[in-house]
């Protein structure tokens, strides 16, 4: 049977915006510039977007495309042994649907809340009122941090939220991404509006000064963990390391423009993030002169961060307004809708992974659709607790890890991994795992320098990257000269250096050429000798950072959350380590997630050919073997 279709290159795009765009937009986004320096903030996260975000955006809509599977399927294609990437970014994306799907209940609460009367629930509401009305009528949040009751009304939201969820996605990808048009079309028309308002309102200017127009640069010395918090921002913003955009596009053709497609998706999510700050900051200073209060006011402050932000702050100020009642029940349409595809897609990724498999091959997508959506639903009682929003926050904060690491396995397994094989017959084991260690060694060294040690030895990391990198090259390179002397290695120093460096990604880009379209050489270089590594510094970085009470790593210590929050946290990261680390050591007990048949409709009359290659065991060169086999 031939993969089912997105029905225009268009409806891809549009629901992969959709997946994109979110909470992580209006709240997230925002509210880190609000807390970095302001504009200042913008640095890291272009750097991040360019020099990361968008290179990994490129790498998952690529292997999906190419391979037309999933994440599990699609890394098993580059080695068998890096199945475990792939599912562990699908068991991410299930963790992260499990609470993304309690925020949208809440948001369906307040929307019920903001239709009772007709100026809306929040008129006469100091702000800090909002927040606390939210937090103890809402979550059921008071004052102890044991969890000791289910709020009831919340596991109905939830179960609206998931059933809408099965809706979306449960019947196929053409439908779903019919869905995106309007969850998509209609959020971007409510930004508009809201902007406008915002703008036109009495002390915006003040709010959106804050926002953007201030320059304090330094944080980003004094604070470096702004650097992987701009990181996390963007994966979490363009939905990557998640497994959700290799599943979207494992059903575009194989021949739909890649790089373009990534870059209208990366832009339009950034664009969406930067309007939304307007629109939000503006509300927010015109609040603020309301309230008589200044933008620096420590409480103040602490109202406009976070969930504080979109479910306190925000309503209160669009309640003050003229028709305020209709202002209110506009932001949680928009924000519904914004979350909702948001949501579908995280349970996509994990439905195609599955669907793809020997296992479930032939079990109905809506049937495993339900199942995945009736197990959400379950995990999600987790946050229905009354300190659901204590747990939710500290999943929200060890997911950061997971991105990291699940960016770094994926473009390791990519840039260094695939066609290694080749490489190793070409120049020996040596040079070609030598250079590996020589790379990652030196820079696991500097990262522990740098962030290790309490006197933040900048000075001794470089030299410590430089020495070990240069010993060890010098050793990979003095191997290669004795097997060029005895005539092992019959090569050029000029061929042999560029097959060490970029041998295995030339490879692949040959293999790509003329199936997903033109994707630039920087790409291949970035993400072997740039992307990896600066992930394995900014993981470091995470790790090591000081809580901010100053009472030891944020690892471990987040907010100085009770013990069980910190440990249910790292549980859900342990678990994403364990699964990365069964296939590493185990692959075969991944075997089952195999992908069923490799076939392409465009490839019918060399069908036969390409069916047989699904019979072989993934990992062994079959990518290079399929794509001969597929002609476009
Ligand atoms: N990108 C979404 C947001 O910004 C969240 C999301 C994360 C969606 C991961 C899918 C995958 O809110």
């Amino acid at each position: 049977m031939a993969r089912e279709k997105w029905s225009s290159r268009i409806a891809f795009i549009v629901a992969a915006i959709g997946s994109a765009i979110g909470f992580g937009n209006i709240w997230r986004f925002p509210n880190l510039a609000f807390k970095h320096g302001g504009g200042a903030f913008f640095i890291p996260y272009i750097l991040a977007l360019f020099i990361i975000g968008i290179p990994i955006l490129i790498l998952e809509i690529t292997i999906g495309q190419f391979y037309q599977t999933g994440d599990a399927g699609a890394f098993g294609f580059i080695n068998k042994r890096f199945r475990g990437i792939g599912l562990a970014s699908v068991l991410t994306s299930f963790m992260v649907t499990s609470y993304y799907s309690v925020l949208l209940a809440w948001v369906l609460r307040m929307f019920v809340y903001s239709c009772q009367g007709s100026d809306g629930r929040w008129a006469n509401v100091a702000p800090s009122e909002g927040f606390q009305w939210f937090l103890s009528t809402v979550t059921g949040l008071e004052d102890s941090l044991t969890p000791s009751r289910i709020v009831g009304p919340n596991v109905g939201a939830l179960a609206i939220v998931w059933v809408v969820i099965f809706l979306c996605i449960g019947i196929g990808i053409k439908w779903t991404g019919r869905i995106a048009y309007f969850t998509v079309g209609l959020p971007v028309l409510l930004l508009f509006v809201l902007l406008i308002r915002a703008v036109t309102l009495d002390g915006s200017s003040e709010g959106i000064k804050q926002y953007i127009g201030e320059w304090d640069v330094s944080v980003l010395s004094d604070q470096p963990e702004v650097w992987s918090e701009a990181v996390s921002q963007v994966f979490f913003s363009l939905s990557v390391t998640f497994g959700v955009m290799t599943a979207y596009s494992s059903y575009n053709k194989r021949n739909s423009p890649v790089f373009s497609n990534s870059l209208i998706i990366a832009f339009s999510n950034s664009l969406y993030s930067i309007i939304a700050g307007f629109a939000v900051f503006g509300t927010v200073g015109y609040l603020a002169q309301k309230e008589n209060v200044s933008l620096d006011d420590k409480e103040f402050r602490k109202l406009i961060g976070g969930p504080a932000l979109v479910f306190g702050a925000y309503p209160v100020a669009l309640s003050t307004l003229p028709g305020g009642g209709h202002w209110e029940r506009l932001l949680f349409v928009a924000l519904f809708l914004l979350g909702i595809d948001s949501g579908f897609s995280l349970v996509e990724g994990f439905v195609t992974v599955l669907h793809d498999t020997y296992l479930f091959q032939n079990a109905k997508r809506w049937m495993i659709t339900a199942v995945v959506s009736l197990f959400g639903f379950l995990v999600g009682l987790i946050y229905c607790t009354d300190t659901g929003l204590i747990f939710l926050d500290s999943a929200d904060f060890y997911i950061n890890f997971m991105m990291l690491l699940v960016g770094l396995f994926e473009c390791f397994s990519v840039g260094w991994i695939y066609g290694i094989e080749g490489q190793i017959q070409k120049l020996g084991v040596f040079p070609v795992i030598g250079y590996m260690i020589a790379t990652f060694a030196s820079v696991a060294l500097a990262s522990g320098l740098w962030f290790g040690s309490e006197s933040n030895e900048v000075r001794n990391g470089f030299l410590g990257l430089i020495i070990l990198y240069l010993v060890l090259m010098a050793g990979v390179l003095w191997w290669c000269r004795q097997k060029k002397n005895s005539g092992v290695i019959e090569m050029t120093w000029k061929e042999l250096l560029t097959e060490l460096l970029m041998g295995n990604m030339l490879q692949f880009r040959r293999e790509l050429v003329g199936v997903v379209r033109y994707i630039p050489l920087l790409w291949f270089f970035l993400i072997r000798h740039l992307v990896p590594q600066l992930l394995l510094i900014l993981f470091a970085n995470l790790a090591a950072s000081e809580n901010e009470k100053g009472t030891g790593s944020k690892f471990g210590h987040y907010l100085s959350y009770p013990t069980g929050y910190q440990a249910f946290g790292i549980s859900i990261f342990g678990c994403t380590c364990f699964v990365i680390a069964v296939g590493l050591l185990f692959p075969k007990c991944y075997s089952c997630f195999s992908i069923n048949t490799i076939e392409d409709e465009e490839n019918t009359e060399e069908d036969e050919n390409v069916r047989d290659l699904g019979n072989v065991e993934q990992g062994d060169g079959i990518g290079q073997a399929f794509s001969r086999n597929v002609h476009v």
